[in-house]
């Protein structure tokens, strides 16, 4: 990644020591409580009762025991604020007083563009909010929001604002406070014309954008009558302000939203600031575009499931137009929920209550279902062609999905729904360019019923974990063990990871090897290796007794292979059966040596003391 690189390792470590990560993650709200040498929470990253987040101040590091999710101070701030690694040790720097190299002259003037422009953005969500509350020619405009139910505390929470009927309010106020012309331009607020600068919003009421972070990057404007058009304006494309790249109230809906595991987009701004109003808070809205792929994006970093809701008379088609594959294409499960004919979420929410809306998202149906109806309700599915354009449409969506089991799945439903032969739909879906085109064949059900590890993988796990806590023994066990002889993928990635750190540093640094890890599942190994013991009594004595159980399955393992390679052949080979002898002869004294070569300690292992706990992290198949 380019953009890590201009921070060098050292300041990225020291930035890390520098930010104790109990203080940070208490300051960001969760409410720590010291447990033993830990301290323990309600995970902030899912819905739990009892606390299963843990943070060790000793490695500092996270863990959440439910969830699976670890981390240091940097990953920790990147999951909780959104922000990237860069803007999370940007922050963490800044906190501890630690400076960091400047960037190169161009990007340094951009960020002073940046900051300029966000803080003029600060300043015009002020000036537009304080005109709302109390400015003498703003009554009808609070009349409006009143009529339509928005009570102060959301105008408070959303700051809203109110722009005047002159077309030189703003220019003329921000001028005064020593903002330029151009500035103002910049920020999207204003419009160089003919007759002058003129302000881009007048006579509307304003909903302010922010972006993940909380920083505001443009509006949304509201015309107060019909005959001012269009109905809704927003900012134009500035520095801070992408529409593609911006989701209405995600800054505020983000926690809710990765508690939940669940996000609800809706279409209008009215819709999330009524829903929220409401108790409903995992509430987005996209700008009045479709979705796009830096949308998806997003939204990935915090839910595996987003819940769209349309208008009752929403079609199929118009779930293609908004750019719902995006979703399916970053492996959203996406959901519709429909209102009733006439409704949208702020006036069903208005009329019936939280709870009626809440009943609509649970009873939302997925987006392939929802296709497939509206496409058989709206066409004369006997005909046809119709048919032909429909198969064509539902496969377009279908190639999309790239998880087999799901995809496989829906293919079995259109071609039910739509009476249809899979064949047909399978060829469809190879002229779209769709790869695998067997797997419908018997397509290998990798349900994810959690498999629990093999008595070989538990030991792979424990010498994984020994090794994390005693990183000084690495080198040592790397000379008697390839990563490829560990069965567990995930856990092999462990340790051809720590392996490939010891090529590079004499003693290995678990936190440096944190510190650079961009890999989830790996990072999350990690973190739980680190947070479970103390001190692990007599790390030689527990690592020579995992690798002689690990060499003891493997000799066992190419036994067997001879053996029955030997029955198959069905003679009696006397150099097979030397070699059989030799083989168990090597297992034995292998299991009898002093692997590490120390001395005294080899005989009384522990590691049966404490049984590995399952971690799905490692139990998962890729
Ligand atoms: P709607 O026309 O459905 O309006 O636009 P609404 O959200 O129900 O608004 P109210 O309740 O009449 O106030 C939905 C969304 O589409 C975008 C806006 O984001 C709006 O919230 N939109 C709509 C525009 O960007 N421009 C427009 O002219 C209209
Ligand atoms: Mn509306």
């Amino acid at each position: 990644m380019a953009t890590r690189n201009y921070i060098p390792p050292e300041t990225i470590e020291e930035i890390r020591t520098q930010n104790n990560i109990v203080d940070v993650i208490s300051e960001s709200g969760v409410a720590l409580k010291q447990a033993g040498r830990n301290y323990q929470a309600l995970c902030p990253f899912h819905e739990e009762k009892t606390p299963s987040f843990s943070v060790s101040p000793e490695k500092q590091i996270f863990y959440c025991f439910g969830c699976q999710t670890g981390g240091n101070v940097i990953h920790f701030l990147q999951k909780h604020e959104g922000k990237t690694f860069i803007e999370a040790i940007e922050w963490l720097a800044d906190r501890a007083n630690v400076s960091l190299p400047t960037r190169d002259a161009k990007s340094s003037a951009r960020q002073k563009l940046i900051n300029d422009l966000s803080e003029l953005n600060r300043f015009a969500v002020k000036y537009y909010h304080e005109l709302l509350r109390t400015g003498q020619h703003s009554q009808h405009a609070r009349e409006y929001l009143k009529n339509r139910g928005v009570n102060s505390q959301t105008n408070q929470l959303f700051q809203l604002g109110y722009a005047k009927q002159q077309r030189r309010d703003l220019v003329k106020a921000a001028t005064h406070e020593g903002w330029t012309v151009q500035q103002l331009v910049d920020a999207g607020l204003i419009k160089n014309e003919d007759q002058g600068p003129q302000d881009r919003f007048w006579n509307r009421i304003l909903f302010p954008i922010y972006n993940a972070q909380g920083g505001p990057v443009g509006f949304g404007g509201r015309a107060l009558s019909d005959e001012h058009q269009p109905k809704y304006l927003n900012s134009p494309t500035t520095v801070l302000y992408d529409k593609s790249r911006i989701l209405f109230n995600l800054d505020k809906a983000r926690q809710s939203i990765s508690r939940k595991q669940s996000a609800i987009l809706v279409e209008g701004y009215m819709d999330v600031l009524m829903l929220h109003q409401h108790g409903i808070e995992n509430v987005i809205a996209s700008s009045g575009t479709s979705l796009s792929e830096e949308h998806a994006a997003l939204l990935k970093r915090y839910t595996p499931e987003v819940v769209i809701v349309f208008d009752g008379d929403a079609s199929g088609l118009q779930a293609a137009q908004r750019g719902l594959h995006r979703l399916i294409g970053e492996e959203i499960r996406v959901r519709i929920a429909l209102m009733p004919k006439g409704d949208d979420p702020d006036s069903y929410v208005k009329q019936n209550g939280a709870d009626a809306f809440s009943e609509l998202i649970d009873k939302a149906i997925n987006l392939i279902e929802f296709q497939i109806q509206s496409a058989i309700q709206e066409k004369n599915i006997r005909r046809p062609d119709v048919k032909t354009q429909v198969v064509k449409d539902i496969s377009a969506i279908l190639v999309n999905i790239k998880n087999r089991v799901e995809r496989t799945e829906y293919v079995k439903y259109a071609v039910k729904e739509l009476e249809i032969e899979e064949g047909l739909l399978w060829r469809e879906l190879r002229d779209l360019g769709l790869k695998e085109n067997t797997t419908h064949r018997n397509a290998p059900s990798q349900k994810t019923t959690s498999k629990k590890l093999s008595p070989r993988e538990q030991i792979e796990w424990q010498l994984v974990q020994v090794l994390i806590q005693v990183p000084e023994l690495i080198s040592k066990v790397k000379t008697l063990l390839h990563y490829q002889e560990i069965t567990n993928p995930r856990l092999a990635n462990v340790m051809q990871l720590l392996w490939d750190a010891s090529e590079n540093e004499e003693n290995v640094d678990i936190q440096h090897i944190l510190n650079t890890c961009e890999d989830e599942t790996l990072k999350n190994i990690i973190s739980n290796a680190l947070i479970r013991k103390k001190n692990i009594p007599n790390p030689h004595a527990r690592i020579e007794g995992c690798l002689r159980k690990l060499k003891s399955f493997i000799l066992q393992e190419v036994e067997q292979r001879i053996r029955s390679n030997a029955l198959a052949e069905g003679e009696d080979d006397i150099e097979k059966l030397k070699e059989l002898v030799d083989l168990s002869n090597q297992r034995r004294a292998f299991v009898q040596k002093d692997l590490l070569e120390q001395t005294g300690n080899s005989s009384q292992s522990d590691e049966d003391t404490d049984t590995p706990q399952i971690t799905e992290n490692i139990e998962k198949e890729n």
